[in-house]
């Protein structure tokens, strides 16, 4: 599959067969993920592999789609606003990177905002400062959705002088 085509057909899965995911081999895509473009060299990114204890505690009211395997990705805090923002855009797209190698493998994501929750990230422990960008479902998926239509990017340009 093409890049573009990658892209295009990289769908969030709702639900996820029983087959078991090779973690070592999500880890090369973590690693390639690392690639990813971050000022100063700061790869505020860092993974949780959510273990079966913290999973029943986070109570994820789809248990993320029965995915065999439970990832969490943090960014960094830092001292200035801005910086914090750089972390976050960083990770993101450390995480695209991710989703993108993920599914080219016929391995699917399912992104949960949970994280953001002040429970959930108790129960995750993530330490002050930390965003939680995503707890991610990851397995093969049981279905694929279909794709939803974007904007096209010219009704969202402006050209300035
Ligand atoms: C920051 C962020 C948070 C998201 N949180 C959720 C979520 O809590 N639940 C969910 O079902 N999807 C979540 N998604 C996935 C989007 O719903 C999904 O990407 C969008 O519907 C487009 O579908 P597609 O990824 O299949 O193209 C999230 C995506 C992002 C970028």
């Amino acid at each position: 599959m093409d890049l573009m085509e990658l892209i295009k057909e990289r769908r969030n899965i709702k639900q996820f067969t029983n087959q078991p995911v090779d973690l070592q081999q999500i880890m090369t895509w973590l690693d390639a993920g690392s690639f990813a473009p971050n000022h100063r060299m700061v790869q505020p990114w860092e993974v949780l592999v959510v273990g079966p204890e913290t999973r029943a505690k986070l109570n994820h009211k789809a248990n993320f789609g029965d995915a065999p395997l439970v990832l969490a990705v943090l960014s960094k805090g830092a001292d200035s606003a801005v910086d914090q923002e750089e972390n976050l855009i960083a990770t993101s797209c450390f995480v695209q990177n991710f989703l993108l190698l993920a599914w080219q493998n016929g391995v699917g994501t399912r992104w949960t905002s949970i994280g953001s929750r002040p429970v959930a990230r108790e129960i995750l422990a993530v330490p002050e400062g930390y965003s939680v960008v995503g707890v991610f479902g990851v397995g093969y998926p049981l279905n694929v959705p279909f794709s939803k239509s974007r904007t096209p990017i010219a009704g969202k340009m402006k050209h300035l002088q």
